[in-house]
């Protein structure tokens, strides 16, 4: 069973030319509503591509945490551990995409704040039993260290795929518990203090985050693919070139692959060649939840 824990949101997603500059007011095209949030992200992406999967969340009092539960149970995803909290909202994204996919997005956690160490603590027989647990960081990092506690001791895979990255440096004990990260080339840069712009500074940046106590490191590259560093040496895990039409959502998708291709005993680069090919998908399609692709139709 691989465990996700984090956040859910309700995007609002709107088609634009180009992104608004600061003080900009431009009219878009294209409006629609869409599942969203890293976390569920990333457990339907477990879900679709083959994992059994688990959720531990907190959605609000509302129409869209209702249908936020009920959606989850409809992808087979166990809600057990998804609370709903009385007079908050349900976390939202408000996400403008332009002509050539890039997104921007601006997130009101609502519910997804509240998620709390004492809700880790009710779903420590879950999280006790799970083979690996994902996270990211839109919900609190003290929760996160809690469940990462509770993984660690149990055996599990730990992995923090770290977005959106904080401005304070995450906690070293964090770090220390963590099998796997799965940093961008930005948020690896801002871990590890070496700007990511070749492939020598994605070198020296992995080696860095790996010198902060984390077993493996994968940076995520777009377009280019993905790196992780073999007996000392750089090694970029291609991906392959499609015509992108939203890239949201597609890190969650490489990340829920990366963890059900480990889970079925893939090696290291084998499974990040699947979750190239699940994300580099993704990246076709508008919205998160609704371009996930399906196992049938990865083909790497
Ligand atoms: O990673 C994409 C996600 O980031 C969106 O679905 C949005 O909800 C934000 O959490």
């Amino acid at each position: 069973m691989i465990v996700v824990i984090g956040s859910s949101n309700t995007d609002m997603v709107i088609r634009v030319k180009h992104l608004p500059a600061p003080g900009e007011t431009i009219i878009g095209h294209d409006f629609m509503t869409n599942q969203g949030g890293k976390g569920a992200n990333q457990a339907v992406a477990v879900s679709r591509l083959g994992g059994r999967v688990a959720f531990v969340a907190r959605v609000g009092d509302d129409g869209f945490g209702r249908q936020a539960i009920e959606l989850l149970r409809q992808e087979g995803i166990d809600t057990t551990y998804v609370r709903t909290t009385e007079g908050v909202a349900t976390g939202v994204a408000l996400i403008p995409v332009d002509d050539k996919g890039e997104n921007s997005i601006i997130v009101a956690s609502g519910a997804n704040a509240l998620l709390s160490e004492d809700d880790i603590e009710a779903a420590r027989p879950l999280i006790a039993q799970a083979s690996t647990v994902l996270m990211q960081l839109e919900t609190p990092i003290a929760t996160l260290l809690a469940a990462a506690r509770i993984a660690r001791e149990a055996g599990a895979r730990v992995v923090l795929n770290p977005a959106p990255f904080p401005p304070e440096p995450l906690p070293a004990e964090l770090l220390q518990c963590l099998d796997l990260i799965t940093p961008n080339e930005t948020e690896a840069s801002m871990m590890s203090g070496i700007q990511v712009t070749d492939e020598a500074s994605a070198l020296r940046a992995i080696q860095a985050i790996q010198a902060q106590g984390v077993r493996q490191v994968v940076v995520t590259a777009g377009s280019k693919g993905a790196y992780i560093e073999e007996g000392g040496q750089l090694r970029c895990i291609p991906s392959r070139k499609v015509q992108a039409v939203d890239t949201t959502a597609a890190g969650d998708t490489f990340n829920g692959a990366l963890c059900v291709a480990l889970s079925e005993g893939l090696a290291f680069p084998e499974a990040i060649r699947f979750a190239n090919c699940a994300a580099s998908i993704s990246v076709t399609r508008l919205g998160a939840w609704r371009s996930i692709p399906r196992r049938d139709e990865i083909d790497s």
